[in-house]
């Protein structure tokens, strides 16, 4: 599978079977969080990896879908130490945590393992649950497992828009 096809076939996947991910899934999955670019390459994120049930218990209380799944990362950003852009202020949090759970999402789909992105979470439920500082921005949370035999992707999945609309060659 060429890095195309890879975006192309990774789905969100809603519906995990109950086979736990194997140690050395989940330190690829990691190791593809420690090689995502960061701007100034300040490396800013704090992945946090939940692997025992008791934590998986904990992540229920604070969100409303559940897939059933056997593995989540929290994915969060040091506010501290995120690069700043000087002009405007702007900065890099949101866009180092979110390639930092793009490369976790892909590298997951690359090893067979599934996921879904969640961002509809009660933040404060997070953080309290997960003891979170506050200098840290929770910035994502992914959900993964291996897809059940009847997980499919959704409709949206198929849906794209015509580049046309969403590219301005100039
Ligand atoms: C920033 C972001 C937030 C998302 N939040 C949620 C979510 O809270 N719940 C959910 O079920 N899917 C969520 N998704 C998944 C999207 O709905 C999904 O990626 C989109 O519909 C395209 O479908 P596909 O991933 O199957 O290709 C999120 C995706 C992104 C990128």
């Amino acid at each position: 599978m060429n890095f195309n096809e890879l975006c192309e076939k990774r789905y969100s996947v809603r519906k995990f079977s109950a086979k736990k991910v194997e140690k050395e899934k989940i330190d690829l999955i990691l190791y593809s969080s420690q090689v995502s670019p960061t701007a100034c390459n300040k490396q800013p994120q704090k992945i946090y990896a939940l692997c025992s049930h008791e934590a998986l218990e904990k992540l229920q209380k604070c969100k409303t879908s559940h897939f059933g799944e056997t593995l989540a990362f929290i994915i969060t950003v040091d506010k501290t130490k995120c690069w700043v852009r000087e002009y405007d202020q702007q900065s890099s949090a949101y866009v180092d945590g979110a390639i930092v759970t793009t490369n976790m999402m892909l590298a997951a789909y690359d090893i067979g393992i599934g996921s879904t992105w969640i961002m509809h979470f009660i933040p404060e439920a997070v953080r309290s649950e997960f003891s979170i500082p506050e200098n840290e921005e929770i910035i994502s949370i992914l959900v993964m497992g291996y897809p059940a035999s009847d997980s499919k992707p959704s409709t949206q999945h198929y849906d794209k828009k015509p580049l046309y609309e969403t590219v301005v060659i100039l």
